[in-house]
């Protein structure tokens, strides 16, 4: 590790609705940060409010990409029209590739008071946007978790960390998809690989990316390098760091399809109108 990346630019999230009316806060896919080649969106969601979440995302359509759920705390309720349901519960993750296409409900319950999660849209390549559908779940207790140094815990979602390996494989994008907790004193240089687009999004407190102080509820925009350099604030700092090679595609993009052309986009229309999903 000897080019560790800077801070392009830190972006505020942009309070939202979607689903059935789910109040969100889309830190992705907003008029400031459109994408960032694999990534087309973030949405953080969590509330003590059931009314702010309870009607949940009913039968909707995807095709084309992947939505990466990861709940923090609370359970998603997730069910396909090829049979495939599951509860996702408090620390899993379910990294779902739609592939040529499913339909499919998410809806969120709390534990204990409480439902806070992530889901966060990625990019196919061409040649596996029409692939079969495809589930990638773990339970929270399968998700390995590391401490590189006092004071940093780190749940490897994907990617690589030391030996330790994520339980997610996307050849792909080579995804890194780690959930970070970093105590007030704590620093850690963590590597990512050289040309991937990246960002950090901190959740929770406060903490210090290369030489800026990014705060809950921002995110910032790596430049290129081999690592990161990150720093713990006042208090326990948690935040998740994300990076995909970019497909450098063209992105045709509507709703919730995501193909390369105009023509693949009207095809994706028909094909759900006709029931083919
Ligand atoms: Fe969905």
């Amino acid at each position: 590790m000897n080019s560790p990346r800077h801070v392009d630019r830190v972006y505020q999230g942009q309070a939202t609705s979607d689903g059935a009316g789910v109040r969100l806060v889309r830190m992705l896919g907003t008029a400031q940060l459109p994408d960032l080649d694999p990534f087309l969106m973030l949405d953080a969601f969590g509330s003590d409010q059931p009314g702010d979440y309870i009607a949940g995302f009913p039968d909707h359509p995807h095709r084309g990409f992947e939505t990466v759920t990861y709940m923090l705390d609370g359970r998603m309720r997730h069910r396909d029209n090829h049979g495939h349901e599951g509860l996702l519960g408090p620390g899993s993750v379910q990294w779902m590739s739609a592939g040529r296409g499913i339909v499919h409900s998410e809806m969120p319950e709390q534990v204990e008071g409480l439902m806070r999660g992530f889901q966060l849209w990625l990019n196919l390549p061409a040649r596996d946007k029409m692939s079969a559908p495809r589930y990638q779940e773990y339970a929270a207790e399968q998700i390995p978790v590391v401490t590189p140094a006092a004071g940093v815990q780190v749940k490897v979602i994907a990617g690589q960390l030391g030996e330790v390996k994520g339980v997610i494989e996307q050849p792909a994008t080579e995804p890194v998809y780690l959930d970070i907790q970093l105590d007030s004193a704590a620093t850690i240089t963590l590597p990512l690989p050289l040309g991937h687009s990246a960002f950090v999004h901190v959740f929770q407190g406060a903490a210090q990316v290369d030489d800026r102080r990014v705060a809950a509820g921002e995110l910032a925009v790596l430049g290129d390098g081999d690592a990161v350099q990150l720093q713990g604030g006042d208090g326990v700092a948690r935040l998740l760091l994300v990076a995909g090679r970019p497909l450098r595609e063209p992105v045709a993009r509507h709703g919730p399809f995501v193909m390369n052309t105009q023509a693949e986009l009207v095809q994706a229309f028909n094909d759900y109108r006709a029931g083919r999903f």
